[in-house]
């Protein structure tokens, strides 16, 4: 008697535990329901850097596309290039209970606390397009093959120019982007390594002498700084000679240049335009492009980007592992985070409509 006694009040016991585990939303496995059962239809934050670029205007719409069709809510915020603003974003995000971040960063050092408090909320994190440096703290990364870009901005030049024949010296200026994105030095170094051969032998000819990242570099990619520097180039280095191939990593820059160029009297007379290279297809560029002015662009198609993250968010929060395919290229500094790089593809007048319209990026009427 006494113990069945015992033992109906053991059960009565554990009836009453797991309807107060319930009702607090546990399940007896001891996790949260809302973190096993309703991942989807939770609110994902998405961190974009500022809207003075399109590309990063359809990047968080495509993004924000892709996750409502995945059955997620999302909050989605632009840090105006501001980094101390992204991290007050960030926090908000994480104070509003988002599930999952996928931060495309200003600064790439500046998130190291916000990301902890994200760690310490359980919050998954996908640094998106621009690695995030120096923390533990970021699960995956999705961009493209930021190497790659560079080297197909280079080799765009050297087959331009006629060098690979022997022809030559020409002279080229270089610009880089922002010194506290990532990518930049990946831009550069791929560009580098096709270019420096060709600027060993003298074949091509840097009149400035700015031949070194920390030289070429462009605060928060802004096309009137790059300006400015090619305004002051042209003026000390080109009194008596002309500039054949400007490297440039982002057609925001690339049309900065074009305006020091065009000031200069480049584009009539005698004084052609120089090669000049981009990246991210953006409208104004391919517009550019189809005018005669910029030469070249590299195209990164967002909506892949967007689709990646995406998937890698839905993986991690239904207990999957994302899918990844460079585990061994971006160390932050604290680890090696496992990737998802796309192809850019080289664009120029000859292929842009195969590639741009056919491809559905932009309509003919967009680019008329
Ligand atoms: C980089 C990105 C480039 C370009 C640039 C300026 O991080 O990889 O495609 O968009 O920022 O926005």
């Amino acid at each position: 008697m006494r113990n069945r006694r015992a033992a109906l009040a053991a059960i009565a016991g554990a009836v009453s535990l797991a309807l107060f585990l319930t009702a607090c939303g546990q399940d007896s496995e001891g996790g949260s329901k809302e973190d096993k059962g309703s991942a989807k239809g939770g609110t994902i934050g998405i961190a974009m850097p500022t809207k003075s670029s399109e590309r990063w205007i359809a990047d968080g719409n495509n993004v924000k596309k892709d996750l409502e069709s995945k059955g997620y809510k999302t909050k989605l915020v632009y840090g105006e290039d501001d980094p101390d603003q992204q991290v007050s974003q960030i926090e908000n995000l994480i104070t509003q209970g988002v599930k999952a971040l996928i931060v495309a960063a200003i600064d790439n050092k500046s998130l190291n606390n916000v990301l902890q408090q994200a760690k310490d909320a359980g919050i998954p994190v996908i640094a998106y397009d621009r690695l995030i440096l120096g923390t533990p703290d970021v699960d995956y990364y999705a961009s493209f093959d930021n190497e790659k870009v560079g080297r197909l901005q280079a080799t765009y030049i050297v087959d331009k120019l006629g060098l690979e024949s022997g022809k030559g010296p020409f002279n080229i200026e270089l610009f880089a982007g922002s010194n506290d994105d990532n990518n930049t030095k990946y831009f550069f170094n791929g560009a580098m390594s096709v270019l420096k051969p060709y600027i060993d032998s003298k074949k091509l000819v840097v009149r400035s002498g700015q031949t070194e990242l920390t030289q070429v570099t462009t605060l928060r990619w802004d096309g009137a700084t790059a300006q400015r520097r090619m305004d002051d180039i042209l003026t000390k280095s080109y009194k008596s000679a002309r500039v054949d191939a400007v490297l440039s990593p982002y057609d925001g820059i690339s049309i900065g240049v074009l305006s020091a160029l065009k000031s200069d009297g480049y584009g009539s007379g005698d004084k052609p335009l120089p090669v000049l290279t981009g990246q991210d297809a953006e409208l104004a560029s391919v517009k550019s492009i189809i005018a005669g002015e910029q030469t070249q662009t590299v195209y990164k198609d967002t909506r892949e980007l967007a689709k990646v993250a995406s998937n890698m968010v839905d993986a991690v929060l239904n207990g999957k592992k994302p899918e990844v395919n460079d585990t061994k290229t971006y160390d932050n500094g604290s680890k090696v985070v496992p990737s998802y790089l796309l192809q850019p593809v080289s664009v120029d007048k000859t292929n842009y409509e195969k590639v741009l319209v056919e491809g559905g990026y932009y309509t003919a009427d967009q680019l008329k």
